[in-house]
């Protein structure tokens, strides 16, 4: 598709941009024209992301921003600076996220849990009450977009559910708290798809994802089968989707995941 200027003067901020959704969401993004502001930790994948955008939009403003969301006050400062320094602070999407999902009995590791709970959990919600303040002193339309997972309705992957979970309570607490305002709020929900977030997968949880393809008739030691392993394109698609509604119209939940279930 051609690049547009339809979403131009609009500033979007990405967590989790230096791969997987993240990257694909920054590309959807660029081709309508929003300006966007991209955070991960990893500076040579926020470059790699950076390159891409650029690339598809025109005359997008892509700015990029190396900074650890687990560090209380790293994201709420750079959500004001942006604010600070862009007119129209559009949208946020917590996306950064990572993955332990481990039993809870399985002999886990607590700080690995503790650090999961503070990337997956308190830094969408320090960003979400940081991006709610900018947007509440511009008054134009805004957007908050918190990326879940359908592991939030999956008990067996213990304490990631749980992070996820939180997520979403949140997200329904803050919809409540902004009735007033001209903010909404998406929590998006994907099933499972090709990205870098199962490298830490205990080599348990592996056999089992792919026992459980197996047992469904899917061989995934041959590759990735689109049928249940998406592309990520696809969620950017849809976080592209719900940003472009009318401000009368919220999109409260979406669901996308790939035609096939393979969850544990
Ligand atoms: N892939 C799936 O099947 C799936 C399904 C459901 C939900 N999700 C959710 O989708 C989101 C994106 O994950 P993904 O699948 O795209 O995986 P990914 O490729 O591993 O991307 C995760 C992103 O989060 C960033 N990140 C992690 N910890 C961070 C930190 N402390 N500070 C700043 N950035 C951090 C990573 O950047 P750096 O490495 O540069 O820090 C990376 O850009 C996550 O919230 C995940 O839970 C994914």
């Amino acid at each position: 598709m051609a690049a547009s200027t339809q979403q131009a003067g609009r500033a979007v901020i990405i967590t989790g941009a230096s791969s997987g959704f993240g990257r694909a969401i920054a590309t959807q993004l660029a081709e309508v024209g929003f300006d966007l502001f991209l955070v991960g930790r990893s500076q040579e994948g926020l470059k790699v992301t950076a390159d891409a955008a650029v690339k598809l939009g025109h005359k997008t403003t892509v700015k990029c921003r190396a900074l650890n969301v687990a560090r209380a006050g790293e994201l709420s400062a750079y959500v004001e600076e942006v604010a600070g320094s862009h007119r129209y602070l559009f949208a946020l999407i917590n996306n950064a996220g990572v993955m332990h999902p481990e039993p809870i009995l399985g002999g886990g590791r607590m700080d690995r849990w503790r650090a999961m709970m503070d990337i997956n959990y308190f830094a969408p919600l320090e960003g979400c009450v940081a991006a709610v303040a900018a947007m509440r002193a511009h008054g134009r339309p805004a957007h908050l977009i918190n990326i879940s997972s359908i592991a939030a309705g999956i008990e067996s992957m213990g304490p990631y559910s749980a992070s996820k979970k939180a997520l979403e309570i949140m997200s329904e607490t803050l919809r409540t708290e902004l009735q007033r305002d001209r903010i909404r709020i998406t929590v998006l929900v994907p099933g499972v798809f090709a990205t870098n977030l199962g490298r830490d997968l205990s080599p348990e949880m592996g056999a089992r994802l792919i026992e459980g393809a197996r047992s469904k008739g899917f061989d995934l030691t041959a590759g990735i089968n689109e049928q249940v392993m998406g592309d990520p394109q696809h969620i950017a698609r849809a976080v592209r989707y719900i940003l472009e509604q009318p401000a009368s119209i919220n999109i409260e939940r979406m669901v996308v995941r790939p035609p096939a279930d393979l969850s544990f």
